[in-house]
């Protein structure tokens, strides 16, 4: 399974992509307006950590626009995807993009049948919500194999990005359905290395280390 970060905090790229952990890096107007910094030159950086996608998101609900705001950043780096909301503007713009040649995440997914029309418009990433279902009492990852099964069925090649990820245990729910990828905050991310055993191992080790009087180097 891919790890994406969804993010668009330069530092906290970085950090991740030095412990080998980043294959993609996913981004939306709300993490862009977070960030306080201007939209294109933030792609352009995170274009330079990370090899993987890196998502941009436009911001036009018509399709000339799309294809309009899609192209003007495919221009920033190779690795740009174009991010597309899930409507039937966006599918026409995922279907034009991709013939072109550009790689297009459909966001804003929460039905089977949304993604099912994305991966017939070729889609590279199909983006379903999971935590925002999770909200609304709704079980996200349901969704998550209901696609599964459908891809499957069908043998489309659209990548299934979980996003909306909120916690350790969606991260493990995923990976346990077969998702391609998830795209999760950097503390979700980071929080994966965590376990109350793992620290306590360490304080007994080095307790016991410490009666030796020893030092390695
Ligand atoms: O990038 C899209 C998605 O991951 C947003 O997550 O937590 O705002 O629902 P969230």
């Amino acid at each position: 399974m891919k790890f994406f970060v969804d993010t668009a905090d330069v530092a906290e790229i970085r950090d991740l992509a030095d412990a080998g952990l980043l294959d993609g890096v996913t981004t939306n107007p709300s993490l862009i307006a977070k960030s306080g910094r201007a939209f294109k030159e933030v792609i352009a950086e995170i274009c330079k950590i990370v090899e993987g996608p890196v998502s941009a998101e436009v911001t036009a609900l018509d399709f000339a626009g799309m294809i309009r705001e899609g192209n003007d950043l495919r221009k920033i780096a190779k690795n740009v995807t174009v991010k597309v909301p899930l409507t039937i503007d966006g599918l026409k713009a995922c279907k034009a993009l991709r013939a072109d040649g550009a790689m297009v995440n459909v966001t804003l997914c929460f039905s089977a049948n949304q993604a099912l029309l994305a991966a017939k418009a070729g889609a590279s990433f199909i983006s379903p919500f999971v935590g925002r279902l999770d909200d609304i009492h709704m079980e996200g990852m349901n969704l998550i194999s209901e696609i599964r099964k459908i891809y499957d069925n069908y043998g489309f090649d659209t990548e299934i990005l979980v996003a909306s990820v909120r916690t350790a245990n969606h991260i493990k729910q995923a990976a346990l359905i077969g998702a391609d990828v998830v795209t999760a905050p950097p503390a979700v991310l980071k929080g994966l290395a965590k376990h109350p055993l793992t620290d306590k191992g360490i304080e007994m080790f080095l307790a016991d280390w410490k009666k030796t009087g020893q030092t390695i180097l």
